[in-house]
Order: structure tokens, then sequence, then C-alpha cells
């Protein structure tokens, strides 16, 4: 399988990213080709992101996936501005796009709704992320939950492009995991996601009494709905748990909660533990990364793979469209 997928450089790496995607972007590495993407020109739709800060966060970020595991020797890593086709492609996919299809997308409504100005990249958004997945004639997109409808418009993208040019781009698929749907330890009912503000994600590098009290302080107590045996904050909790934990141990805190005799605090204190464990060693290969200071070199070889492919499958589009 060709796999292809990409993050926004927002700052930090939470636990939705690593359990939604990048845990599979690792794990996908063995017997696939893997091409991952930082995708800034997405996140220069972003109206608080500011040059020094976009500057510095493809390379921190770069350094963080490499400490998850992503290995350059084994996968293509690279920053999507580096690759100028992205943006050639996505201008040629927008002529197949329709219009109808943008104005549903309901990140786009969401943002939208949440800001005063709304800038057309955030409209377009769907186009580059399309464009960022068939220039390379990828197959299948290890994302989470909230990427699906942009995917579906992806493969409704290729499907038009091919009809009327001719095949040339399969129709991407997702690959979803168990994390794929991780909600802010604040408020269970949203996802975690930094633009919701500190309380509603942890980031894989925060200081241990930071997590320690985002974990004691998650909602819990949010009742239940008809048909649910566990609160969504209580659900999050132990999905976080199945993450990082032995499976007898969920298992037993899991009858102890049926029995109604878990203590949420216990429940708390054990997700803590085993959060901190499991992070440890990726922190630990992020401060050695950080002091051998290689990572321009890393994205600018993942660059030169990339572009190879990207020129090859721009050159046949170009063609199909009548532009050489
Ligand atoms: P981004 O940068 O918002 O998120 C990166 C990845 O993390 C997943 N994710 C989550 N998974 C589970 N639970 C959560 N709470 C959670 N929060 C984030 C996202 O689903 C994503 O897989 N549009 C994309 C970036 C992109 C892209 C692409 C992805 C641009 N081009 C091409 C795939 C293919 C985005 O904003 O991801």
């Amino acid at each position: 399988m060709r796999i292809f997928s990409g993050i926004q450089p927002t700052g930090v790496l939470h636990l939705g990213n690593y359990f939604g995607a990048i845990k599979q972007w690792v794990d996908l590495q063995k017997g696939n080709e893997c091409i991952y993407c930082i995708v800034d020109y997405h996140a220069l739709t972003n109206e608080d992101m500011v040059p020094e800060e976009m500057r510095q966060a493809r390379e921190s970020l770069a350094m963080d996936l490499l400490a998850c595991g992503i290995d350059p020797n084994k996968s293509i890593l690279f920053v999507q501005s580096d690759v100028p086709e992205h943006t050639e492609l996505c201008w040629i996919l927008g002529c197949v796009t329709s219009f109808g299809d943008l104005t549903r997308m309901t990140q786009f409504k969401q943002k939208a709704k949440e800001q005063e100005f709304v800038n057309a990249g955030l409209f377009y958004y769907p186009v580059l992320q399309a464009a960022d997945i068939l220039l390379y004639l990828a197959d299948h997109v290890p994302v989470g939950e909230d990427q699906l409808q942009h995917l579906e418009l992806s493969r409704r993208i290729a499907r038009r492009f091919n009809y009327r040019f001719g095949e040339l781009f399969p129709e991407p698929q997702p690959i979803l995991s168990k994390g794929a749907r991780i909600m802010s330890l604040a408020d269970p009912t949203r996802k975690m996601s930094k633009s919701y503000g500190p309380e509603h994600y942890i980031g894989l590098m925060e200081a241990e009494d930071s997590i320690y009290r985002k974990v004691r302080s998650a909602v819990t107590d949010m009742g239940l709905q008809p048909g649910q045996d566990m609160s969504p904050g209580v659900a999050n909790l132990f999905l976080l748990l199945e993450l990082v934990a032995p499976a007898d141990l969920v298992e037993d805190f899991r009858v102890r909660h049926k029995a109604g005799k878990l203590l949420y605090k216990d429940l708390k204190e054990t997700l803590f533990k085993y959060l901190v464990e499991f992070l440890s060693p990726i922190r630990e290969r992020r401060r050695e990364l950080e002091a051998r200071g290689e990572i321009k070199e890393i994205l600018a070889a993942g660059a030169a793979k990339a572009r190879k492919i990207a020129r090859e499958v721009i050159r046949e589009a170009r063609e199909r469209v009548g532009l050489s």
C-alpha cells in the first residue's frame, strides 16, 4: 500500500493526534511505502499563526514525530511548502471540485462560525488536502475520525477528475485506529483539540504536574444517556487507559466499574501513572533529537524524495487536462 498522511504544525502534538493518527503512521511503516507531511500551508489558514511560530513549529513537530517512531530511513517525512507541486495540483483539482460540496464541510462551517474574519484558504482547505494525497497516488490514509468527511471529498474529487480526464488517481481509503476519537478531558462532548484552549488537550511533551492536574480534574459526572453504561468522560478515561495500560488491569477496572465499586480517583491516578510511563521514552528520544540537531537535513532529504514522485504525477496531470 502507498500510505499518505499529514499533520498541521500548530505548536503541540497531543494525545488525540498520537492515538488517532501518529501511532498508526509508525506501525504502518512496516511493509508499506509511507509518506508523511507537515502541512504548513494548511496551518496558514489559522488566523493566530504568526511567522516566527510557523518557522519554529515545523521543525519542532518533525522532531516530535521522529521521537514517536517515524523513521526517515523507512518513510518520507517532509514539509508541504517545500514541494510546490501541492499548490499546483490543488488548483487543478479545485476545478473539478463542487462548490456545494465545499460549503457542506462541517469543519469549515464550525471554524467559520467561530471567527469574525473567514479567510478563503479555510474554505479551500479540503481541496489542498485532496491534492496532498492524490499527488502521491496514495491509496490509504491513516487519520482520526474528524478527517473522514475530508477524505470522502478527496474520493469524490479523484472520481470527478478520472471521469473527465481519464483514470489517474486512486480513491484514497481511510485507516482508522481504536483511538480515532479521543475526547477533551475538560469537556468530553468535544474532541481533544488545541483550538479549544490548553485545558482541552494533553501534550506529549507537557510537564508532568500539568498532566496530573488535567487528569485529576477530568470531568466524569455528566450522567448517562439512554443505552450508555458509562458517561462520556469515564468512557474517554477508559479508552485512554486501554491505550497505555496492560489489558488485564483495564479488565479489572471494568469489572469494578460495572459492580459500582470503582473510585474515579483510582481510575485517574492509574491512568496518570501509565500515561507518564508511556510518554517517558518518547520524551527521552525527543531530547536526544534536539541535541543532535539534524532535523533540517532530514526534512530537506524528505522533500527531495517527495518531489521526485510529485513531479511525475503533476506532469501527468498537466498533460491530462491539456496544460502541457
Ligand atoms: P490535524 O493536524 O488537525 O490532526 C492530525 C491528525 O490527528 C488526528 N486527530 C485526532 N484523532 C483522534 N482524536 C482526536 N481528538 C484528534 N485530534 C486530531 C486527525 O484526525 C489527524 O489525522 N486536515 C488534517 C491535516 C492534513 C491531512 C492531509 C491529513 C492535511 N492534508 C492529507 C491526511 C491527509 C488535519 O488538520 O489534521
